[in-house]
């Protein structure tokens, strides 16, 4: 077998599509606020594509630039500042900060319902109980693409690798939302290629380049990869591409899978805070 691609540039596209013709139904530019500290050269990318995409989906984009030793009052004031601004509906303070700044410390102080990264614990909360929030942009992202290459995830094994809060954890939570059997496995998980052979569903979110090797996988199984790992040679993902394509049924790409999603579901979730505001202000 040979695996067909997840084109997440595509599915990115359509998504970014919708998104604009969303805001032109809203009739007023849905604002994003995000702020970036210090000068780590991966987030300055990151920052720079998320403000390009807010404006060519006729949104508004306010950058702020802050040096490395801003202390963490001055960013707190500044997530404040934002949380009071009416022009601003989702507020993005890139990870990771410095190493004197405690992210819970900003990410508890962000408006939870301008938190359209979905950090916020209300908003963790809100996902577990299964009540509106936000969802983190990247495992929403996933979540659109299996629910778009397979449709209905009732009853299928879903295995997520990794457990961080940004991807792994929020990643179970959407599966076992969508009727998956899921299981989260981690670096303590005994035998791991196992436990993965049991998959319908493969996401790996671990951040170690090809780790998901071919035998790992059972023949027919969807992988979504959410690695980005940079090493010689360009970006690699944490799955072994080639092998592992040789045995599953779809397979999402590093780069074009996973990432140009992230993307467009964080452009989506501004368009849903400004939409929530407008019934919010209406009623
Ligand atoms: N750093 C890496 N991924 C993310 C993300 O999704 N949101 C924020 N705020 N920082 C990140």
């Amino acid at each position: 077998m040979t695996a067909a691609l997840i084109d997440g540039k595509a599915h990115a596209a359509a998504l970014r599509a919708d998104v604009a013709a969303g805001v032109t139904r809203l009739g007023r530019a849905p604002g994003l606020a995000v702020v970036l500290v210090g000068d780590d050269p991966a987030s300055g990318v990151y920052v720079r594509a998320k403000g390009k995409a807010c404006r060519e989906a006729g949104m508004a984009s306010f950058e702020h630039r802050l040096p490395a030793e801003t202390t963490q009052d001055a960013l707190l004031a500044l997530v404040r500042r934002l949380n009071a601004d009416p022009a601003v509906d989702g507020i993005l303070v890139q990870l990771p900060l410095p190493d004197h700044i405690n992210p819970d410390a900003v990410i508890a102080t962000i408006d939870p319902d301008k938190d359209v990264d979905g950090f916020h614990p209300v908003n963790v909360g809100r996902l577990a109980s299964g009540l509106h929030g936000f969802v983190p942009c990247t495992p929403l992202g996933c979540l659109m693409l299996l629910k778009d290459t397979l449709g209905d995830l009732s009853g299928l094994e879903a295995v997520v690798v990794g457990r961080s809060n940004i991807v792994g954890k929020p990643m179970a939570q959407l599966l076992l939302g969508a009727n998956a059997t899921v299981t989260v496995a981690h670096s303590k998980s005994r035998d791991l290629p196992a436990l993965c052979r049991r998959a319908d569903i493969l996401v790996a979110a671990v951040g170690r380049p090809g780790m998901i090797r071919g035998d790992w996988v059972k023949p027919g199984a969807t992988v979504i990869d959410v690695g980005i790992n940079r090493v010689e040679g360009g970006l690699v993902g944490d799955v072994a591409y080639d092998e592992v394509a040789a045995h599953a049924a779809h397979i999402t790409p590093v780069p074009g899978g996973v990432g140009p999603m992230t993307i467009a579901c964080l452009l989506r979730n501004t368009l849903t805070s400004a939409e929530r505001r407008r019934m919010k202000e209406a009623a």
